[in-house]
């Protein structure tokens, strides 16, 4: 769904992060959303671009993110620092959910690492709410680079959030943290790859579906991508999808009607039945069991294993 909003508040946190507000364009109240999510918005340069929100989502008076501005990066959010001021009307999609408590978890670890700490900072204030038993790490490069430290200081659950700071020589410690899985626990982490790769080689001990993962770090290609084709089961349509470009970008560019919203790989709006073939997973949507089944993939980010694909539309 996409709606109109107005940029209401830009908050600095720090030298390079900014927290933006927004209210609907129409006036209408923000509907509950579930803690973990995300919208997408559609900058006016035509990035496309999905940010976390940073409250817990039950009767939100506005709806929050926060962005770093990234000096190496795609563009998108230096264009927001830049550019975005108050008053400005935006359109965005969502409000998309892709990192969702578990359901029947007795006991919830956030690991957070800088700018990461955006889910979960709406999942922490969410458990709070409801009297969960759960604890927040939150690792990064400095107390003055790190969003949210002076409120993670004073919210009510502040003794159940730990802070570590590299230049502080505090060490967020993985392995004792997921040494030994204890039943009912579940582990969420949104980071830099570098830590996300860290809690999965860590936790690899840890039942499926017990660890789950954030991240909007853009999926770059690999150099050694191949070109493959791609055919559309209801139209017998074949199109060549070649390295550098995704799936979804070559269908559209045909004309070609597919749905999105991140386009990051993180929210699901693109995944599409297959038919024939083996895709190459990159999404970070799929469970690992979906994966093998290769019944699904996202045509935003995922290519072919094989020299090509039956998508099932
Ligand atoms: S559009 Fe979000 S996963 Fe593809």
């Amino acid at each position: 769904m996409e709606f109109d909003v107005i940029l209401s508040k830009i908050s600095r946190e720090t030298e390079s992060i900014c927290s933006y507000e927004f209210r609907r364009a129409d006036g209408s109240p923000v509907a509950d959303y579930m803690p973990g999510s995300n919208i997408t918005i559609l900058l006016p340069n035509g990035m496309v671009r999905t940010y976390s929100l940073t409250d817990a989502g039950v009767k939100p008076d506005a709806l929050r993110i926060a962005v770093l501005n990234q000096a190496v990066g795609r563009g998108g959010s230096r264009f927001i620092h830049q550019n975005l001021k108050p008053g400005d009307v935006l359109r965005v999609r969502g409000i998309a959910n892709s990192f969702s408590l578990h359901e029947t978890a007795r006991r919830h670890i956030l690991v957070a690492g800088g700018i990461g700490v955006t889910p979960i900072l709406s999942l922490a204030k969410h458990l709070e709410s409801i009297g969960a038993d759960f604890e927040v790490h939150y690792a990064a490069r400095s107390r003055r680079e790190a969003a949210f430290v002076d409120i993670l200081a004073r919210v009510p659950f502040k003794d159940k959030v730990t802070f570590y700071f590299d230049d502080e020589q505090q060490r967020i410690d993985l392995d004792g943290i997921l040494s030994s899985f204890v039943s009912g626990t579940a582990v969420y982490c949104c980071g830099p790859s570098s830590l996300m790769n860290n809690v999965t080689s860590k936790s690899g001990h840890w039942p499926e579906g017990s660890v789950r993962l954030d991240s909007f770090e853009p999926l770059d290609g690999n150099a050694d991508d191949q070109a493959f084709t791609v055919k559309l089961a209801s139209t017998g349509q074949i199109f060549d999808i070649p390295p550098g470009k995704s799936i979804l970008r070559v269908l559209r560019d045909h004309g070609v009607c597919v749905g999105s919203q991140c386009e990051q790989g993180v929210c699901g709006a693109c995944l599409t039945p297959i038919l024939e073939g083996r895709p190459d997973h990159r999404d970070r949507v799929l469970s690992e069991s979906e994966k093998r089944a290769n019944d699904l993939m996202a045509l935003c980010c995922s290519r072919s294993l094989t020299k090509s694909l039956v998508l099932d539309m």
